[in-house]
């Protein structure tokens, strides 16, 4: 089972993944955890590149294309092979990120985004998406009271931020089956108990 989270910076992503692959693991679950960009070796040199603050003259369609390098290489090294060992695959950000911030974010065409992507998965998608949306600037403050390190993606201006979180609550409606939409303004515990109730609900499936 492939399952993806997804929302602005500072949606609080990674804490709910740590939190959830506890639970999951103490459940007797197998459970692999990774995000984006990166992931793995050659991923990460790809994210440096990325998040380097003076490559600030960096073009769209090159960015879509580093993204895209980083993720073929994720889904090729680590995503596929743990499906198919059977673990439950937690990721930090995936396809989905490329649509909202390079997509609504950059104004590039969604056709053609998702033309790129499919290219650099062979046609992976998620079982699930957890959007954690909350108000753009309620999530900056959080990230900068966290004191995280600064990177290119941080130097864009509010109304692009607010255009990548239209863009997520835009794609979470066209495809409902697959994005569960949790409200991250919320204390972290009230928030991983929605996210928990999203997974138990798709794993009682199976
Ligand atoms: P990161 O430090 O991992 O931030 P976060 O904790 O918010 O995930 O930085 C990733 C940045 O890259 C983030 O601003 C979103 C952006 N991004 C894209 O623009 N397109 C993509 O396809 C991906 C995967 C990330």
């Amino acid at each position: 089972m492939f399952i993806t989270f997804e929302g602005p910076d500072g949606s609080g992503k990674s804490t709910q993944i740590t939190l959830l692959s506890f639970y999951l693991r103490q459940k007797g679950y197998k459970v692999l955890t990774t995000r984006e960009p990166g992931g793995t070796h050659i991923g990460d040199q790809v994210r440096e590149c990325l998040h380097a603050v003076d490559n600030k003259g960096m073009a769209a369609v090159a960015e879509v294309l580093l993204y895209s390098a980083s993720r073929a290489q994720l889904v090729h090294e680590i995503i596929r092979p743990a499906i198919s060992a059977g673990h439950i695959v937690l990721s930090d950000r995936y396809a989905d990120s490329t649509l909202a911030y390079q997509g609504y974010g950059r104004g590039l065409d969604l056709g053609d985004l998702d033309r790129i992507t499919r290219f650099a998965t062979g046609g992976l998608k998620p079982d699930l998406t957890i959007l954690l949306d909350l108000d753009v600037q309620y999530g900056l403050s959080r990230r900068a009271a966290g004191g995280l390190e600064m990177n290119r993606m941080d130097l864009q201006t509010l109304d692009f931020y607010r255009r990548v979180r239209e863009g997520y609550r835009e794609l979470a409606r066209a495809e409902p089956k697959r994005w569960v939409v949790v409200d991250a303004e919320r204390p972290v515990d009230a928030v991983q108990a929605d996210v928990r109730r999203a997974i138990e609900e798709r794993l009682v499936d199976r």
